[in-house]
C-alpha cells in the first residue's frame, strides 16, 4: 500500500521504516528540514537499536523516501499516518495539540482522494473528531475519507523489535470500509498471532492513555513503597519480586529508581488528569502518581548529602543520563533534575553517558558541568558518584579501578543495579533507592 508518514520522530521513523520493511511504499514527511536532510544523507537522528539497518534497507530498495514537501507527501498516498508530538502545554498541563491540528491542516488542504487517515500520537479522546473537522473546514473538493486511532506502543530503545512484535495492535476505526483496508495492512501481524482490538475511536484513544497511566502508577507505588522499606529495613528489590511472582500482579514496571521521565509517562498521566478534571471526574489517584514522581527525581540529592555533607567545591560524578537505558532521550530524564540540584549546591558534576551525551550538551549549559566520553574518567578524582540510568554496560564496569580513582569514594545506585555487599566489599560507602 501506499502510506506516507507525518512526523518522522521516534515513532514514525520507526512505523514508517517497519512498514516499508513489510513490502510497503512508505513516505516520511516531516517540517524538519535538517532532519530530513540527515535521513536523505544515510543518517539516523535519534539513536534506536536495529532502526538504522532497517531504514538503510529500506531506503536502498526504493520502499522508504523522505521529504518535507506536504503536498506531494499527501497526495500520493491512500494512508497517511499522523506521527506528530503532543507534549504538555502551558499551565493547564493538558495536550499541546497544535502539531496535530497543523498537520490535519496540511491534509485537509492537499487531499486528493479517498484517503484513511491513522492517528498514532498519543492524543485526547476526541481527537479524531477534530482531526475530521479541520481536514473538512480546510478541504476544497469532496474527496472522502475516514479518521481512525492506533495507538503507539513502543517502548524506545526496542522500538524496532516492538514494532515487530507487538504485544497487541489497537485500532480504532468506525468504519466498514476503512476497517476491510486496515485488516489487510495488519495483516503480517495477524499471521504471526499477534492480536489486534478492533474498537471504536474514542476507546482507542483511551487505551493508550490508560496504558500509560497504569504503567506510572506501578512506578510510583513502588518508589512510595521504596521509602517506607527504607524506614523500617526492609529490601524493595525483594518486595518487588514477591509481588510480581503474583500472576495477578506481574513483574514488570515494578522497580523502585528515581522517577520514570520521557516523552510519554509524565505527560500522558497529566492529560488524562486534565481530561479528567475537563470532563468533573475525580483525578487523585492519578495527580498522586505525577507528584509522587517529581518528589522522586529528587531523592538522589538528600541521599548523596548524607554521605558528603557539603557539596560545595566536591566533584560528583553521575553515571547515565538518558531517561532509561538504551536511548539517547533526554525529555524529562531525572538527570535533569539532579544536575540543576547539584550545581546549585555548588558541586562540580562529571557526567557519562554512552549515547544522550550530544542531547544534555544541547540541552543545559554550566561552567560546572563536563561530559565526558568514558565512566572512568568522569568518575576519575571526584568524591562520589550517582549511578541514574541503569545502562548495562554499568553493570561491568571495573569498579576497583573506579573505587581506587576516587577522592572519597561514596557511591549511591539510584536503579539498584549493584550488589551492595560486592559495592561495600570493594571500599564504597554505597547506599540505594530502598534497600537496607
Ligand atoms: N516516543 C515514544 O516512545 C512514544 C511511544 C508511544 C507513543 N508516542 C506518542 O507518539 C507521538 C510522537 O512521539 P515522538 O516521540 O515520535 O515525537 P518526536 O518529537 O520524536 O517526533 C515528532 C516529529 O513530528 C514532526 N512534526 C511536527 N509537526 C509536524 C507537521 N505538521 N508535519 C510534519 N512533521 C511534523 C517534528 O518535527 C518531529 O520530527 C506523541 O504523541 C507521543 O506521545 C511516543
Amino acid at each position: 500500500m501506499k502510506i506516507t508518514v507525518i512526523g518522522t520522530g521516534y515513532v514514525g521513523l520507526v512505523n514508517g521504516a517497519g512498514l516499508a520493511d513489510l513490502g510497503n511504499e512508505v513516505t516520511c514527511l516531516d517540517i524538519d528540514d535538517e532532519k530530513i536532510s540527515q535521513l536523505n544523507a544515510g543518517k539516523i537522528p535519534i539513536y534506536e537499536p536495529e532502526l538504522e539497518s532497517v531504514v538503510k534497507k529500506n531506503k536502498k530498495n526504493g520502499r522508504l523516501k523522505f521529504t518535507t514537501n506536504s503536498k506531494e507527501a499527501i497526495e500520493q498516498s491512500s494512508i497517511i499516518y499522523i506521527c506528530v508530538g503532543t507534549p504538555t502545554s502551558g499551565n493547564d498541563k493538558s495536550a499541546d495539540m497544535s502539531y496535530i491540528f497543523s498537520a490535519a491542516k496540511d491534509i485537509g488542504t492537499y487531499i486528493n482522494d479517498y484517503k484513511i487517515i491513522i492517528n498514532k500520537s498519543t492524543v485526547p479522546v476526541g481527537t479524531a473528531d477534530q482531526v475530521k473537522r479541520i481536514i473538512k473546514e480546510n478541504q476544497t473538493n469532496d474527496s472522502e475519507f475516514v479518521v481512525v486511532s492506533c495507538p503507539e506502543f513502543l517502548k524506545e530503545g526496542t522500538a524496532v523489535n516492538d514494532f515487530r512484535n507487538p504485544d497487541r495492535i489497537v485500532i480504532g476505526v468506525d468504519d466498514k470500509k476503512a476497517k476491510e483496508i486496515l485488516t489487510e495492512l495488519y495483516k503480517p501481524f495477524e499471521t504471526l498471532n499477534k492480536p489486534i482490538l478492533f474498537c471504536n475511536v474514542r476507546s482507542a484513544e483511551m487505551i493508550k492513555y490508560a496504558s500509560n497511566a497504569m504503567l506510572a502508577t506501578r512506578i510510583s507505588f513502588m518508589n512510595e513503597l521504596s521509602a517506607l522499606c527504607e524506614k523500617l529495613n526492609a529490601d524493595v528489590k525483594m518486595v518487588s519480586k514477591g509481588m510480581g511472582l503474583d500472576s495477578r500482579i506481574g513483574s514488570k514496571f515494578l522497580q523502585a529508581g528515581l522517577g520514570y521521565g520521557g516523552s510519554c509517562f509524565p505527560k500522558d498521566a497529566r492529560a488524562l488528569v486534565h481530561m479528567m478534571r475537563e470532563n468533573e471526574c475525580s483525578s487523585g489517584i492519578l495527580e498522586a502518581v505525577d507528584s509522587a514522581n517529581e518528589r522522586q527525581k529528587t531523592r538522589a540529592l538528600p541521599k548523596i548529602k548524607k554521605l558528603i555533607d557539603d557539596l560545595e567545591g566536591k566533584t560528583i560524578c553521575i553515571l547515565g543520563l538518558a531517561f532509561k537505558p538504551e536511548t539517547d532521550d533526554i525529555r524529562e530524564a531525572p538527570s535533569l533534575v539532579l544536575i540543576n540540584q547539584l550545581v546549585k549546591e555548588g558541586a562540580k558534576v562529571t557526567a557519562y553517558d554512552p549515547v544522550a551525551s550530544e542531547n544534555i550538551k544541547k540541552a543545559i549549559k554550566y561552567d560546572n558541568l563536563k561530559i565526558t566520553n568514558d565512566p572512568y574518567s568522569a568518575a576519575d578524582g571526584s568524591h562520589g558518584i550517582i549511578l541514574v540510568t541503569e545502562w548495562n554496560e554499568f553493570k561491568e564496569l571495573d569498579y576497583k579501578r573506579i573505587q581506587k580513582s576516587m577522592k572519597t569514594a561514596c557511591f549511591v545506585d539510584c536503579r539498584n543495579l549493584l550488589d551492595p555487599e560486592e559495592m561495600r566489599k570493594m571500599g564504597f560507602i554505597y547506599s540505594s533507592i530502598g534497600r537496607p
